[in-house]
C-alpha cells in the first residue's frame, strides 16, 4: 500500500520506517526542510536503536521516501498518517495547530479517497475536528452546496511506542487499536496490519482517542504510586524495590512500571497527563486522581533535589557529577526529562555540575546551560563531591566503580533511578543513597 507519514519526529519515522519494513511504500513527510535533507542524504535526526539500519535498507531500496511537501506526497497515497507534535499549551490543552494546518493542507490537495489517520496523541473529539476541517478545506470541485462529493474517511491509531525500544514494540505490539467510522477505513488499517499478526480492536474513533489517553495515564498513576510509596518506605526503614516485586508477583498489578525513581518525564507523560485533565474538566468531571498523580511527580523530583542539599550541606562551589541526562535510557530524548529541572535547581544553589550521556548532551546543551559537558563518565565524576544518576545506561553498571571512587573528592552517591548494586558500593567505600530503599 502508498502511505505518506506527516511528521517525520520520534513516532513519524519509527512508524514509517516499520510500515515500510512489514512491505509497504512509504514517504515520509516533515516541513523542516533541513531534516528532509538529512534523511534524503541516508542520515538519521535522532537517535534510536535499530532505526538508522532499518532507514538504510528502505531507503536505497526505494521502500521509503522523503519530501517536505504534503501536497506532492498525498496525491499518491491513499493513507495518510498525521504524526506531527502536540505540545502542551500554559494551561495544559493539547496544542492542536500542527494538527490544523496538516489536515487543511491535505484537504485543500485531495483529489481521490484518503483515509487520514490520527497517530499523534490527541484529545477526544479531534476526530470531528479533523472531518470538519477536511470538509471545509476540500477544493470547490468536491462541494455542491452542503454536499461533499468526495469520498474520505478519518480514522485513530494511537501508537504506544517507547522511546528506546521504539522498533521493538511496534513489531511486536501488545494490541493494535483502530479507531474508525466506516467499514472501508477499517478494511484499510486491517490491511496495513496484516503482516504483523497482533490482537486488534476495532472501536469507533473517540474510544480509540480515549484508550490513549487511559493507557498513558494509568502507566504514570502506576509510577506516581510507587514514587508515593518509596517516600514511606524511606521513613519505616522498608525496601521499595521488594515492595515492588512482592506487589508485581501478582498478575493482577504486574511488575511493569513500578520502579521508583525521580519521576517520570518524555514527550508523552507529562502532557499526556496535563492533556487528560483539562479533557475531563472540559467534559464536567474533576479527575482529582490524574492531578494528584502530576503532584507525586513534581515532588519527587524536589525531594530529590532536597536530599542531594540534605547530605552535601552547602552547595555553593561543590562539584557534582551527573550521569544520565536523557529522560530515560536508550534516548537523545530531552523532552521533560527530570534531569533538567534537578539540575537546575542545584545550580541555583551556586554547584558546579559535569554532565555525561552516551546519546543526549547535543540535545541537553540547548536546555542546560553553564555546565561542563563530559565526553566520558571518569571525566564527569573528577574532583565532584557526589554523583548523581539520573538516567539507567547499562553501561553505568559496568562501570570500573574503584577508578570512579578514586576519581571523586568525596565518595557519595545519590542514585535516582535505584540501578546499582548498593551492597556493592558500600563495600567499596561509596556513601549510597537510593530511592525509597535506605543508604549505606
Ligand atoms: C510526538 C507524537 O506525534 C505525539 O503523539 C506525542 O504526543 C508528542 O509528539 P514526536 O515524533 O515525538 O511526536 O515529536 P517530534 O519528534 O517533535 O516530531 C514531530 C515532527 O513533526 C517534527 O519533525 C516536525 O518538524 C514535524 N512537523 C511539525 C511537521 O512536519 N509539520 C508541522 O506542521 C509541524
Ligand atoms: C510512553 C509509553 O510507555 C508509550 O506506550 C507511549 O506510546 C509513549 O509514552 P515513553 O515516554 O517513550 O513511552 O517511555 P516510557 O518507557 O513509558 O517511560 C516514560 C517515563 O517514565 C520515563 O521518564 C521513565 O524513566 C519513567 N518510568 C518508567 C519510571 O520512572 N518508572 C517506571 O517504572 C517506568
Amino acid at each position: 500500500m502508498d502511505i505518506a507519514i506527516i511528521g517525520s519526529g520520534y513516532v513519524g519515522l519509527v512508524t514509517g520506517v516499520c510500515l515500510a519494513h512489514i512491505g509497504h511504500n512509504v514517504i515520509c513527510v516533515d516541513n523542516n526542510e533541513e531534516k528532509i535533507k538529512v534523511l534524503k542524504a541516508g542520515g538519521i535526526p535522532i537517535y534510536e536503536p535499530g532505526l538508522g539500519e532499518l532507514l538504510e535498507k528502505y531507503r536505497k531500496s526505494g521502500r521509503i521516501t522523503f519530501s517536505s511537501s504534503i501536497a506532492e506526497s498525498s496525491k499518491k497515497a491513499s493513507v495518510i498518517f498525521i504524526a506531527v507534535g502536540t505540545p502542551s499549551k500554559k494551561n495544559g490543552d493539547a496544542d492542536l495547530t500542527y494538527i490544523e494546518n496538516v489536515t487543511r493542507e491535505i484537504a485543500r490537495n485531495m483529489d481521490s479517497y484518503k483515509l487520514l489517520v490520527e497517530k499523534s496523541t490527541v484529545p477526544a473529539q479531534t476526530g470531528n475536528r479533523i472531518e470538519r476541517t477536511v470538509k471545509l478545506n476540500l477544493p470547490n470541485k468536491f462541494k455542491n452546496g452542503n454536499k461533499i462529493t468526495l469520498e474520505f474517511d478519518v480514522a485513530s491509531n494511537p501508537e504506544f511506542l517507547r522511546e528506546g525500544s521504539a522498533i521493538k514494540d511496534f513489531m511486536n505490539p501488545d494490541r493494535i487499536v483502530i479507531g474508525v467510522e466506516s467499514k472501508r477505513a477499517e478494511r484499510l488499517l486491517r490491511e496495513i496490519y496484516k503482516p504483523l499478526k497482533a490482537k486488534m480492536l476495532v472501536t469507533n474513533v473517540a474510544t480509540a482517542e480515549i484508550i490513549k489517553h487511559a493507557s498513558n495515564s494509568f502507566l504514570a498513576t502506576k509510577i506516581s504510586f510507587i514514587n508515593a510509596v518509596s517516600q514511606i518506605c524511606e521513613r519505616v526503614g522498608a525496601d521499595v524495590e521488594q515492595v515492588a516485586e512482592g506487589m508485581g508477583y501478582d498478575k493482577r498489578i504486574g511488575r511493569a512500571f513500578l520502579n521508583a525513581g525521580v519521576g517520570y518525564g518524555g514527550s508523552c507523560f507529562p502532557k499526556d497527563v496535563d492533556a487528560f485533565v483539562r479533557l475531563a474538566e472540559k467534559s464536567g468531571y474533576d479527575f482529582k486522581l490524574l492531578k494528584s498523580v502530576r503532584e507525586v511527580n513534581e515532588e519527587q523530583k524536589q525531594s530529590f533535589i532536597r536530599l542531594v542539599e540534605d547530605k552535601l550541606w552547602i552547595l555553593k562551589d561543590k562539584t557534582i557529577a551527573v550521569w544520565g541526562l536523557a529522560f530515560k535510557s536508550n534516548t537523545d530524548d530531552m523532552r521533560s526529562a527530570a534531569s533538567v529541572t534537578i539540575i537546575e535547581a542545584l545550580q541555583n544553589e551556586g554547584a558546579c555540575i559535569q554532565a555525561y550521556d552516551p546519546q543526549a548532551v547535543p540535545n541537553a546543551k540547548k536546555m542546560l546551560k553553564g555546565i561542563k559537558f563530559c565526553s566520558d563518565p571518569y571525566a564527569a565524576a573528577k574532583g565532584a563531591d557526589c554523583l548523581l544518576l539520573l538516567t539507567e545506561w547499562e553501561e553505568f553498571k559496568a562501570a570500573d566503580w574503584a577508578r570512579v571512587r578514586d576519581a571523586m573528592r568525596q565518595a557519595v552517591i545519590f542514585d535516582g533511578r535505584n540501578f546499582l548494586d548498593m551492597k556493592a558500593l558500600g563495600d567499596l567505600g561509596f556513601e549510597y543513597y537510593g530511592i525509597g530503599r535506605g543508604h549505606v
